[in-house]
């Protein structure tokens, strides 16, 4: 087979920081691990935008079309809050998931042990917490017609359309039953079948996937905002969670919360097979871009290199190399080495960026 490519966009603020990282990572693979990947970079987001105004190039899209994979750093920042809605740097992002066709966005939120004192919520409410959720991500109200601010009787009036066809929840549907099964084999679907006809769609398709398919899988059904609740309350009572866009965009920084250590969550969007057999597929850190703190050695790379483990699992079938990576990391936050978005009261050794990436190479040698 071909070497895999990679496209990198690091996008802006901390992005470009922990991507650096990310290309150590990548390259210690290459040199012993016999894993070669063919990395191109290019912009997206704001870095896109002040060269060539836009969020995203065409060419850039037309490349992420063609790669094995695309790793995505971060978008946004306040340099760009005044611009025009069309050009601003999420509308890059949104336009790569939706023209790559990535429909099924897994968001794991995991408590690492060495973090559960970070939670907001008590330790034995998290420790050893480990949810999927999986968010539709390439419709709802995030794209449904019409959208728009329009002028009615004088006065300005703003639409966004929450739309699912059958086949959009039938194929998100699919990919979190086939999550479950690799997993604890249960899956909650979360949606306003009380209030709203798509989320009344969303039920009977889910039902009707899971009884035609996937009837081995532990099938239950909540009303988002209850589930909402359920994660605040006793969240380690759910396996994988099934949501739309829009209450997964909601439910997915709920969840990541409660691991109390935003900066260390990963996340994949993936789409159909592409004819090498590999989906279509981005990976990003959860985290934005975190302009605070940009260009000064502070940001965490581990949610970016974990992100990274997720593309070797689920794009290279290297589901070895991923576990190896993801207990370097957490190899090293077991040793009290932290970014200073990690640190505790009680100590821990303060380190930068790059010192980080060094602490997780150096555990990655020690594994070989
Ligand atoms: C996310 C983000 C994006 C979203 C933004 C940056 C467009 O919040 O990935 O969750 O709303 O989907
Ligand atoms: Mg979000």
């Amino acid at each position: 087979m071909n070497t895999p490519s990679l496209l990198i966009l690091p996008g802006d603020g901390i992005g470009q920081e922990v991507m650096v990282e990310v290309q150590r990572i990548i390259a210690w693979y290459g040199d012993k691990r016999d894993l070669t990947f063919e990395v191109s970079e290019d912009l997206v987001g704001g870095a896109a935008y002040d060269k060539h105004g836009t969020p995203l190039h065409d060419d850039t899209m037309a490349k992420a079309q063609e790669v094995d994979a695309v790793l995505l750093g971060a978008v946004g920042g306040p340099k760009y809050d005044d611009l025009d809605f069309s050009v601003k740097p999420e509308r890059g992002l949104l336009r790569l998931r939706k023209e790559m066709d990535l429909f099924s966005n897994l968001r794991p939120a995991q408590c690492f042990d060495a973090l559960a004192d970070f939670s907001s919520l008590k330790k034995e409410l998290v420790s050893g917490l480990d949810i999927m959720i999986v968010r539709e991500l390439t419709s709802g109200s995030y794209f449904g017609e019409p959208r728009g601010i329009f002028i009615e009787d004088g006065k300005r009036v703003g639409i966004n359309t929450q739309r699912y066809t059958e086949d959009e929840i039938d194929r998100v549907a699919r990919s979190a039953f086939e999550l479950a099964r690799k997993r604890d084999n249960r899956l909650c679907s979360m949606e306003k079948a009380n209030v709203m006809e798509s989320g009344i769609l969303w039920r009977d398709v889910v039902t009707e996937v899971h009884a035609a398919d996937y009837a081995d899988v532990e099938l239950s059904h909540m009303y988002a905002d209850a589930g909402a609740m359920q994660l605040v309350r006793a969240p380690k009572q759910f396996d994988v969670i099934l949501t739309d866009n829009l209450f997964g965009d909601i439910l997915s920084d709920c969840a990541a919360m409660l691991t109390g250590s935003l900066g260390m969550l990963p996340s994949a969007s993936l789409g159909a097979p592409m004819e090498n057999g590999r989906p279509k597929a981005m990976y990003e850190p959860v985290h934005g871009s975190a302009p605070d703190i940009m260009g000064q050695g502070k940001a965490n790379p581990c949610a970016c290199i974990l992100s990274f483990a997720m593309a070797l699992r689920y794009s290279f079938d290297q589901g070895e190399e991923a576990t190896r990576l993801e207990t370097a990391v957490e190899a090293v936050l077991a040793k009290g080495i932290r970014t200073g978005d990690l640190m505790m009261a009680d100590g821990g050794t303060p380190v930068s960026t790059s010192q980080m990436g060094d602490a997780i190479l150096a555990e990655l040698e020690a594994s070989l």
